[in-house]
């Protein structure tokens, strides 16, 4: 597993690997199972694993979100040799100069399907995720992209980009990996209390019911409220989508209603 840093390092390495297909991991560290669940398939499909690791500023609407964000690059690298040191190649850790140097002012913004659901709770949240994602693109030049099906939107809007710019990268999604108690693994869990832990997995549990008045009811008797939980599309399926607050941490999550699991 290489460790690179600068953009033109990332490319030294891959130069010589482009015959083979390249497979690309977005993260933003803080890594878990979830994110290792990328890389299987990924290892499958490609000749070349990439995975980056880049907290992205841009994309946290709220300053105390993003201060708040879980970061240790020395974990995430034991973590990562420690897994399964086969799974990944190359880890891309670009600093925030070298993502965004002084006096970028370029954006990507999917107008419509980044405005609605997590993009009207999180304004610029989905500008800032297309922004970077292109970038890492254009940095990597991957041929497949993996993405998790936790952020359903978020896959949704890397599609809608891909199609609208005709970039010639394929999109996997790839789905939800959970605790034992249904809560979807995510780098925020980290931040929850023990109460707030036990009032989590209600979320999974209200989505579950597939049913949006019983789903309320699951929530309430968590002592939860929902942002939203709507039935929204995404790859061909319709997925029963939720976002609640709990404490301070914001949870997302989602199960299939129709479709392929
Ligand atoms: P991050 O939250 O670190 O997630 C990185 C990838 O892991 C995303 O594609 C996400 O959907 C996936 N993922 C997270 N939890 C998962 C789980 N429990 N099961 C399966 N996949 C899971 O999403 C981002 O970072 C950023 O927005 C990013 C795409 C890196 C752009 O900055």
């Amino acid at each position: 597993m290489k460790v690179v840093r600068t953009i033109a390092e990332v490319r030294e390495a891959l130069a010589p690997l482009r015959e083979g297909t390249i497979g690309l991991v977005p993260t933003m560290g803080a890594l878990h199972e979830g994110h290792v669940t990328l890389c299987y398939p990924a290892r499958i499909d490609c000749d070349t694993v990439v995975m980056s690791i880049f907290a992205n500023p841009a994309q946290f609407d709220e300053p105390a979100d993003f201060a708040s964000y879980p970061r240790d690059e020395e974990r995430d690298l034991a973590f990562l040799t420690m897994e399964d040191p086969e799974d990944v190649d190359i880890v891309f850790i670009p600093s925030l100069e070298e993502m965004y140097p002084p006096g970028f002012q370029t954006w990507v913004d999917v107008t419509e399907l980044g405005s609605i659901l997590e993009g009207a709770a999180r304004p610029g949240h989905f500008r800032g995720v297309a922004t970077v994602c292109l970038k890492l693109f254009s940095i990597i030049r991957p041929d497949v992209a993996y993405f998790g099906r936790k952020d359903a939107q978020q896959v949704e809007v890397i599609r809608q980009m891909v199609r609208d710019l005709a970039l010639d990268i394929e999109v996997c999604s790839v789905p939800t990996a959970r605790d034992a108690d249904g809560l979807a693994l995510s780098s925020r869990n980290v931040l929850l209390s023990p109460a707030e832990r036990e009032q989590a997995p209600s979320l999974f549990r209200a989505l579950q019911t597939r049913d949006l008045e019983r789903a309320r009811a699951v929530l309430a008797e968590a002592g939860l409220e929902p942002d939203y939980i709507e039935v929204i599309e995404s790859d061909g399926r319709h997925l029963f989508a939720g976002a609640v607050r709990v404490g301070s941490t914001r949870l997302i999550d989602n199960v299939v209603l129709k479709g392929d699991e």
